[in-house]
């Protein structure tokens, strides 16, 4: 069997490492490349022993992996970074998926805002696929650059889209509340990542609508809805590894019951959201080092809002799982191969 031969550029981050994680025991993957600015030419098992026997490739500087061929490219860079450094892959037609925001975003003005930065391609956000396999299938299979969502943003989204693009359905007063795991920041050092500061403590941080997830999150909600859609969100970041979980309270003119019934027929064959009853909650231990989102619907009646529960792994299906999903899309390879478990 021909392998597919992947590049990751920022291989060492969080989710470069989840990437290969995956990726060496993916069935139909090898690798063409793996990329670092800092650890060029050691060992990928020299800087992660548990590596040791099963990645053991030299890695690249990212300019020595620009002239490097592969069937897909994943970027873990940091946005903006990240297209700059996909743009020689993509011109020599590499189907490439991006980690980073940088081609989530249709309107290079808004990323501009967002991000405090010019849009580093602009020309080639139109064709850029959003990375969400649940909504986006086709695109992503069709596609040349997949635009992986953001962690909060897949969260988020799973539970609120069916109901936003359901005929007859109203979602109003939307207030999302998430808590993620310290390795939602990256191993990049901040203070606010020390374990002092971050262990037996929960800070929020960008509430209200400053986080850039806002931009992101509420672009696919309005295409969802067909009209305009706001939201609040208020992230926090709590004392775990990893994981994210959201509670999320709508106003709706559904009961919790016909929600869930509406997330269960959108959902009923896809492999990675499950829909749990409101008397068994999402959990960050129920879908830590899965693939899975877990989503459940509860409250509403005497004139509450609706409550949605939803749990990821942010390094999976909030990052790294979820490329190799794109990926597989994008290669035409079963979708959950590599994924299981
Ligand atoms: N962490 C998450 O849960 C998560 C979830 C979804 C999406 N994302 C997105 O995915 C991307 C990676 O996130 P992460 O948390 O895995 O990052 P990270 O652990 O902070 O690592 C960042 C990577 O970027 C590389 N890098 C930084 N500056 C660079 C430069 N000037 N030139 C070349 N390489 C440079 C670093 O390389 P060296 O260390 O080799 O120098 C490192 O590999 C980001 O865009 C992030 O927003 C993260």
């Amino acid at each position: 069997m021909t392998k597919t031969m992947i590049g990751i550029l920022g291989s060492t981050s969080y989710t470069g490492q989840e990437l290969v994680r995956i990726l060496a025991r993916h069935p139909a993957a090898s690798f063409a490349f793996l990329a670092s600015r800092s650890n060029p030419a050691k060992r990928y098992c020299g800087i992660f022993p548990e590596m040791l026997g099963v990645c053991d490739e030299v890695l690249l500087s990212p300019d020595d992996a620009a002239g490097r061929d592969a069937d897909c490219v994943f970027s873990c860079l940091p946005h903006a970074l990240s297209a700059h450094h996909l743009a020689p892959f993509i011109a020599r037609g590499i189907r490439v998926v991006d980690l980073s925001a940088d081609f989530r975003i249709k309107d290079a003005s808004a990323y501009a805002r967002w991000y405090k930065a010019e849009h580093p391609d602009p020309a080639r956000l139109a064709e850029a696929a959003y990375g969400l396999p649940e909504r986006y299938r086709r695109e992503i299979g069709a596609a040349r650059i997949c635009a992986n969502p953001g962690c909060y943003a897949t969260c988020v989204l799973l539970p609120l889209l069916p109901l936003l693009a359901h005929r007859g359905t109203t979602v109003e007063s939307i207030i999302a509340d998430s808590k993620s795991g310290v390795s939602g920041a990256g191993r990049t050092l901040k203070l606010s990542s020390h374990f002092v500061e971050a262990n037996e403590n929960i800070s929020p941080y960008s509430v209200g609508r400053t986080h850039r997830h806002v931009v992101e999150m509420e672009q696919e909600m309005s295409l969802a809805a067909g009209a305009e859609v706001r939201m609040t969100f208020s992230p926090h970041v709590a004392p775990l590894n990893r994981g994210i979980l959201s509670t999320i309270y709508f106003r709706c003119n559904r009961t919790a019951a016909e929600c869930l019934d509406i997330l269960r027929e959108a959902y009923a064959d896809e492999p990675f959201v499950r829909l749990r009853p409101p008397e068994d909650l999402p959990t960050v231990k129920g879908v830590a080092f899965t693939n899975y989102c877990d989503i459940s619907v509860t409250g509403g009646g005497a004139g509450q809002p609706l409550i949605a529960v939803s749990a990821v792994d942010n390094l999976l299906k909030g990052a790294s799982g979820q490329a190799v999903q794109n990926m597989n899309i994008m290669l035409g390879l079963k979708e959950t191969e590599g994924l299981a478990g």
